[in-house]
């Protein structure tokens, strides 16, 4: 029923909750990398295009399905047509998996986070090697499990409350200690120095929207769930007030890497290699090292772990819709399945070495489900809502029907489903290539 269902204290917890949802490791060790191989500073054009285009309307039509029918995933769908129950599930699927990488890569930054705070930080082969990144996996998961089992308000609302100002916080301060090294203006150049001809690669597009998706957490439920314990607010302000604030701590992310990896004379490098062994490197090199890379990974640890806690709200909200069960035995259940899922990944780093293809078993999950899985959740979406959901109630939900409402359809039924299919078949070609 929707009287009873839970609602978000406050307009500013739930921008907060989507917040902590949008930024995550993604923010920090994919975006500067990104931007500063794909033409820097030039690069803002395609992305600020993608995110007001397409990410923040695809944010609205997820807000829109999520608080018309007061429902998550799987349920809201079914509502929207009996048949789609199954599409529901995939997306459902396709999180879950998700999160079971996602969940070993925040164990990792755990384990860092604290090697650093004790003074001892780990080579990162030594590490994988041991038993070590099993534990801080099921670590990462019970801290999730009991954020998410505490409910909307005591539980994930709460967490975003906390830890979105603390990074903020840690984040600055790093930036500052940063543009002060000596290598700061040749990081800077790397990461921000124009180069508008690269804007005519199809590939520097293909990226920002890519990026555009996955760093605001669009296309997998999550808002669309978030969405079902909103009231009355304004989704077109709400949705952008997370985007621009999910851009501007992706920014900063960069304006403090960049001139710690050139003050160091190292290369920089993107994903798993730049926060767990370029970065950490950077740390040993410099004064106050320990205690800048334990706030660094803490940072992190925000970061992934208010992520992880909103795609964990995914399922567990399905099963709590569509079974009735209390929220502490869907957690309990999802957390399991989750942990198994989990398993094969943090395996793939250890000695055991799991891996597919000579892929190391994360890196394959990250292709199938982060990459390819999220863009296909995406498109379900776009066309469930945009094609199927009576234009009428869409409507209602983003304030009337005027002309702006009929570009938005249009941008939501053409727009949105074009970009999302050339950016799978490019992301398709560009792996196979
Ligand atoms: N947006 C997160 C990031 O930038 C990652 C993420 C993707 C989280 C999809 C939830 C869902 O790291």
């Amino acid at each position: 029923m929707v009287q009873d269902r839970e609602q978000w204290s406050s307009t500013l917890g739930f921008i907060l909750a989507s917040i902590g949802s949008a930024v995550g490791i993604g923010n920090v060790w994919r975006f500067p990398y990104i931007v500063g191989a794909n033409g820097g500073g030039a690069f803002l054009v395609p992305y600020l295009i993608s995110v007001l285009l397409f990410g923040i309307p695809l944010m609205m039509l997820e807000l829109s399905i999520g608080r018309s029918t007061g429902k998550s995933v799987v349920s809201a769908f079914r509502s929207i047509q009996q048949r789609f129950a199954f599409a529901g599930l995939i997306i459902v699927a396709i999180v879950s998996l998700i999160l079971g990488y996602y969940l070993v890569i925040t164990g990792w930054v755990l384990a860092y986070a604290l090697s650093f705070l004790f003074g001892q930080p780990m080579a990162f082969d030594a590490f994988t090697d041991s038993y070590l990144p099993l534990i801080f996996f099921l670590l990462s998961g019970l801290a999730v499990f009991v954020t998410v089992r505490s409910g909307v308000r005591k539980g994930i609302e709460r967490a975003s409350r906390y830890l979105i100002p603390v990074l903020i916080a840690i984040l600055l301060f790093l930036v500052v200690f940063s543009l002060t090294q000596p290598g700061a203006a040749e990081g800077l150049e790397f990461y921000l120095s124009p180069d508008f001809s690269r804007l005519t690669d199809p590939g520097v597009w293909i990226a920002a929207f890519g990026q555009a998706f996955f760093s605001l957490s669009v296309g997998m439920g999550i808002l669309l769930t978030f969405g079902s314990y909103l009231r009355g607010e304004s989704l077109f302000r709400s949705s952008a007030t997370i985007a621009v604030a999910d851009i501007l701590i992706a920014a900063l992310a960069g304006l403090m890497i960049f001139p710690l990896v050139f003050a160091s004379g190292l290369d920089p490098a993107a994903g798993v290699n730049l926060a767990f062994v370029t970065l950490p490197s950077a740390f040993a090199q410099i004064r106050f090292g320990m205690v800048l890379g334990a706030l660094f990974f803490l940072m992190l640890f925000a970061a992934a772990i208010t992520s992880a806690v909103s795609m964990l709200e995914v399922p567990v909200a399905a099963l709590m819709d569509s079974y009735d069960y209390p929220r502490r035995r869907a957690t309990l259940l999802v957390f399991a399945a989750i942990m198994l899922f989990g398993l094969p990944s943090a395996l793939s780093y250890t000695a055991l070495g799991l891996s597919v293809f000579g892929l190391p078993f994360l890196d394959l999950a990250d292709y199938v489900f982060g990459t390819i899985g999220l863009i296909a959740a995406a498109l379900i979406i776009s066309i469930v809502g945009g094609w199927f959901m009576s234009p009428a109630r869409i409507c209602a939900e983003i304030g009337g029907c005027g002309w702006r409402q009929s570009a938005y359809m249009a941008l939501i039924r053409y727009g949105v489903p074009a970009v999302l299919l050339i950016t799978l078949a490019g992301n398709i070609l560009l792996s196979a290539g």
